[in-house]
Formats: structure tokens, sequence, C-alpha cells
């Protein structure tokens, strides 16, 4: 029977990941997920714990609460905070579990590995909690403290294989590491540094997994390590970094002519804005980090419930590293109800620019920089982007000609036709919902 329990819940993580592949059944992927979860959970209560144990059953039941209350408290866009949080609290439960087995039984290489590897994950996702909410912007000057116990932490890992007793020091040293450096990394890049400790917590749980021989954390672990490093390379690749340049923080060269105009930006005023949907076909919305700063998503969805109704095509061109996280966009904009069949994925929605009379660029800046794709001497080229310069007529909403992330100049901005609103997202949008009512 616990075979079988086992096997089921293994069962229940493996297919959750082909539900999440469509915003449609992620939903039903994280219930599948956390009944996997809640079943390896039982059976391990089951056969580990005497069941009257009071202690046990309070720390249970207070965990529980804690996590539901967090879970409904939280706000949609404070999301990678929370998943941070988690992260650490996972890498922390691994690094003591391994802790405690260092005590108590004959020093193994697992343990020392999951203490390490837990003890680095929940510093570092304390840190990156603290600078997803701003609270920390410290942004250099700590380089040669890194490099000081990155040092200590190889000294002491060497100590450590012929003193066995040496390894509190370094848990110390590995916690200090973990958060020092995720410090020393941008803000902006945090959320590739939350799936990279998402990973690692992954790996800790694995390897506790093995010290209290329990199959379900062993098959947990190596999917969360497995699946997390795959989405940091793949956010790494959509943004043409690499995990290298990353980690060292800095965005790369951007020098001060990369952010320069060769002409004027032609600007436009909200009535022509509302003209020009209104005598389209075919309009397709590119949300970008702007649209979240502005919180402007409610006003993206009147508007896109206005042009619908008057028999215009609207589609939602989505950008694997648009915003700030992975699945920012569609996070948005499913928070207002916007059809998931309405947001198309770059490589599909594509072809579709050409063919398309207004694209409507709502703060979204390098995900549609033409110089990715044309200029070799661009620190963007080579990023995969969205063809909205193909489309018949452009119109970006943003407050100025600004750069966005990656500090450079977009010369769509520019293009013969493109159109500047100068605006907040969030205002310009409800300016063009009420001009139509005089077109
Ligand atoms: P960005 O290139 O960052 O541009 C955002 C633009 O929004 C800015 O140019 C800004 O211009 C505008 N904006 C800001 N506040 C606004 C407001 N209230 N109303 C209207 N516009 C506003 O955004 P993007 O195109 O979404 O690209 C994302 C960038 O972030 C990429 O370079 C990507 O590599 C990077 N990144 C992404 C991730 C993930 S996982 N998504 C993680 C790390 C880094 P103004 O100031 O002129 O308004």
């Amino acid at each position: 029977m616990t075979e079988v329990l086992i096997l089921l819940s293994a069962l229940f993580f493996v297919s959750s990941f082909k539900l999440f592949t469509k915003p449609s059944t992620a939903r039903n992927a994280n219930i599948l997920a956390a009944t996997g979860m809640l079943v390896g959970v039982a059976l391990t209560i089951y056969t580990n714990i005497e069941l009257n144990n009071l202690l046990f059953w309070s720390v249970i039941l207070g965990g529980f609460l804690v996590g539901a209350i967090l879970a409904r408290l939280i706000k949609m866009t404070e999301m990678p905070e929370l998943v941070a949080l988690f992260n650490g609290l996972g890498g922390g439960a691994s690094a003591l579990i391994a802790f405690v087995d260092l005590n108590f039984n004959e020093s193994s290489t697992i343990s020392i590995f999951s203490l390490i590897l837990g003890s680095i994950t929940i510093s570092g996702s304390f840190i990156a909690v603290l600078k997803l909410r701003n609270k920390l912007n410290i942004k250099s000057g700590y380089l040669l403290l890194v490099n000081i116990t990155s040092l200590m932490f190889l000294g002491l890992l060497v100590f450590y294989i012929f003193d066995k007793a040496s390894f509190t020091y370094l848990a110390i040293v590995a916690l200090l590491l973990g958060a020092l450096r995720v410090v020393l990394i941008g803000g902006a890049d945090m959320p590739v540094v939350v799936a990279l400790l998402n990973s690692l917590s992954g790996v800790a749980a694995m390897s506790a997994g093995f010290i209290v021989s329990n199959v379900i954390l062993i098959i947990g672990g190596s999917l969360v390590g497995a699946s997390g490093i795959i989405l940091t390379l793949l956010m790494c690749e959509s943004m043409n970094r690499n995990i290298l340049n990353v980690l060292k923080g800095g965005f790369g060269n951007v020098s001060n002519t990369d952010n320069e105009y060769s002409k004027d930006p032609v600007s436009t005023t909200p009535e022509d804005v509302a003209i020009s949907l209104s005598y389209a076909e075919k309009v397709i919305i590119v949300p970008g980090y702007g649209m979240a700063v502005a919180q402007a998503q409610s006003s993206v969805k009147d508007l896109t419930d206005m042009l619908k109704n008057m028999g215009i095509q609207v589609k939602f061109a989505i950008h694997p590293v648009a915003g700030r996280m992975p699945g920012h966009m569609n996070v948005l904009l499913a928070e207002v109800d916007i059809d998931y069949e309405d947001l198309i994925e770059m490589d599909e929605i594509n072809k579709d620019f050409s063919d398309s009379d207004v694209c409507l660029i709502v703060g979204a800046n390098d995900v549609v920089n033409p110089s990715a794709r044309n200029n070799p001497d661009s620190p963007i080229y080579g990023m995969p982007i969205l063809d909205a310069d193909k489309s018949k007529q452009v119109v970006v909403i943003k407050r100025s000609m600004s750069p966005g992330y990656a500090g450079i100049a977009n010369p769509l901005f520019v293009n013969e036709n493109t159109k500047m609103l100068f605006s907040d997202a969030k205002d310009g949008l409800n300016q063009i919902l009420n001009s139509f009512a005089q077109v």
C-alpha cells in the first residue's frame, strides 16, 4: 500500500507538469500537484509519527494556517516574494534535517551537501524577498566581502575533510555566502535568482530525502531541482544573457550613446488613437512592464471589451520575459479575466503582426526593440523579440522616451509607422476609452 501511494503521489507530480503548460489547465495542475504533496505528507506522518504527539500536531496545524493565510492575503503582484519565501523555508527545512543528522549520526557527504545548499537557499531567498520589496538597495562595494567569504567557504570545505566536527562553521559561512551573493545582484534580476534558488531548494530537499529515506521527498526535490534550473536557463535565453552574467550583476556594457535617438518621435493624442482603433479590423496589444507599474490591466480589459463589441479582433502578444517575472503578463491579464485563448505566445503571434492594422504597445520597450534583430552592436542583439514593427500602424503608450530594463534606445519609437502617446499607461488607456464616445 505504501508503495502504491508513493507511486500515486509521483504520478500526480509528473502529470501536473503537463497541465502547467496551458493557462486554462494550470489551476488544475496546482490542485493535482498539491494533492500529490498531501498524499506524501500524510503517508510520511502515518509511517513515522506517533499519532498522539500533541507538539507535532500543533506545529503542523500552525504551519498549515500560516501558509493558507499568507497565500490568501498576498496580492498577485507580490507572488514572486511569496515564492522566494517558500523556497527559502524549503531550503531551511532541508538544512535543519541535515544539521540534526550530522549531530546525531556519522557524517555523510549527502548531509553536508544538503546543509550547504539549504543554508545558501534560506539566506539568499530572504535577501531576494527584501530586494523584491525594495527594502534593500545596496548596489556595489561588497564584491571584496563576497570574494573573501567565498575563499573562507572553500577553506572550510577542505578543513571539513579532516575535521568532521566543523560542519557548524561551514553552515554559518554558507548562510553568509548566500546572503552576500544575492545582495550583489541587481533588483531586476531577482526573478532569475529566485528561479535558481528554487532549483537549489529542490536539490537540498532531494538530498534531505536521502538522509531520512523518504522516496517522495527524493522525487519531489528532483523535480523541483530539474524544473527550476530549466526555467532559470530559459529565462536567461529569452533575455539573451548567460547565468554567470546575471550572477555577476548588471546588464552588460551599455554606453550613453546607446540611449540616443537620431530623430524626434511623432506623438499622438488619445482621440487619434481612438480613431485609428475604430477603423481597424485586427488589433494586437503588447503588454509590458509599464502596464504592471501603472496597474493598467483593468483599463486594458475595458478597451478590449469595447473593441470586441465593435467587431474588431483583439489578440495579446506575450513575450516570455515581458515584465519582471516569468508569466508576469499572463498573471496580470488573467486577474482581469482576459480570455486565455487571446494570449498568444511570441513564436505564434510573430507571423500575425504584418497582417494587423494596429499594434498597441502598453508600457513595453525591450521586448519590441528591433535592434535585437538587426543591430549586431546592440547589447540585446540576439534576444528574441515580438515583431511589433511589422504591424501597419504602431501606437506606443509610455510616459517618455526613457529606456527600459536594458537601458538602450528603441528605434521602433521613431519608425515611420509609429506614434507615441506619452502618458501613464492607465491614464492613456482611460483617455482613449473616453475618446470613443466622441468618435
Ligand atoms: P522594459 O523594457 O523594462 O520597459 C518598460 C517601459 O515601461 C519603460 O520604457 C517605461 O518607459 C515604461 N513605463 C514605466 N512605467 C510606466 C507607466 N506608469 N505607464 C506607462 N509606461 C511605463 O519592459 P518590457 O518590454 O516588458 O521588457 C522587460 C525587460 O525586463 C526585458 O529587458 C527583460 O529581459 C527584463 N527582465 C525580465 C524578467 C522576466 S522573467 N520577465 C526578469 C528580469 C529582467 P517610461 O519611463 O518612458 O514610461
